[in-house]
């Protein structure tokens, strides 16, 4: 398998995709390969370190998950463990089952993005709330100690007045023409670069939940 991943891409991009459905291995076996030569996989709110991923309705998701606000809607554009002191720096996703339509997911590396100075500057100057329960704390989007972008609106609340403004220059509607979509298709293995690649869901209403399984495991 790891002679697939394309590291180049990888990391002039901020992405790659490796299409597993010839392995001979288990997509999960296959997801936890390509993670390993990453990195450190690590489980999210100690679960297994391979997680399944559907559409969940409000009412059955987690507590602190995007599923619980957004529900079967489309998520916004967002890194994963924006809670973490250190966010991941690898999301592994894989498509273990997709019916035809299901829910697209957007990509948008921040190094493309035009910004003027001042919308630069914001992100560097504009401080939120990170809500991690006990461990919550505060945080800009941006920093020069940090080499990671910082945003999930999800867990990320605004403490002035510019904070809005600041999640609505990351929000998918102002970058639509940029976004790079993923159409699932089964087989297929997307590692994203989560310290410099925004990713979000399309909505997935009306998608069986079974219809639409996506594989993830997080890499530090
Ligand atoms: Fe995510």
């Amino acid at each position: 398998m790891n002679d697939l991943l394309n590291f180049r891409e990888l990391s002039t991009r901020g992405w790659t995709a490796v299409d597993a459905s010839a392995a001979r291995i288990g997509l999960a076996q296959a997801v936890e390969q390509l993670a390993g030569t990453l990195g450190r996989p690590v489980p999210l709110r100690g679960r297994r370190l391979v997680q399944e991923l559907r559409p969940t309705p409000s009412e059955r998701a987690h507590p602190r998950s995007l599923s619980m606000l957004f529900g079967e809607g489309a998520f916004p554009l967002h890194i994963d463990t924006a809670h973490w002191p250190v966010p991941c720096r690898y999301v592994v996703m894989a498509c273990a089952s997709a019916d035809g339509h299901a829910a697209r997911t957007s990509l948008l590396p921040i190094g493309r993005l035009t910004l003027t100075r001042d919308e630069q500057s914001m992100l560097h100057t504009t401080v939120f709330r990170v809500r991690s329960g006990r461990h919550s704390f505060f945080a800009t989007v941006a920093s020069r100690e940090r080499s990671f972008i910082r945003f999930d609106p999800g867990c990320m609340e605004p403490t002035c007045s510019s904070g809005p403004h600041v999640m609505s220059l990351l929000s998918s509607n102002r970058w639509a023409s940029s976004l790079e979509e993923i159409d699932w298709e089964p087989g297929v293995i997307v590692v994203v670069d989560n310290w410099r690649v925004l990713h979000g869901r399309d909505a997935a209403a009306g998608i069986e939940s079974e219809s639409r399984t996506l594989l993830r495991v997080l890499v530090q």
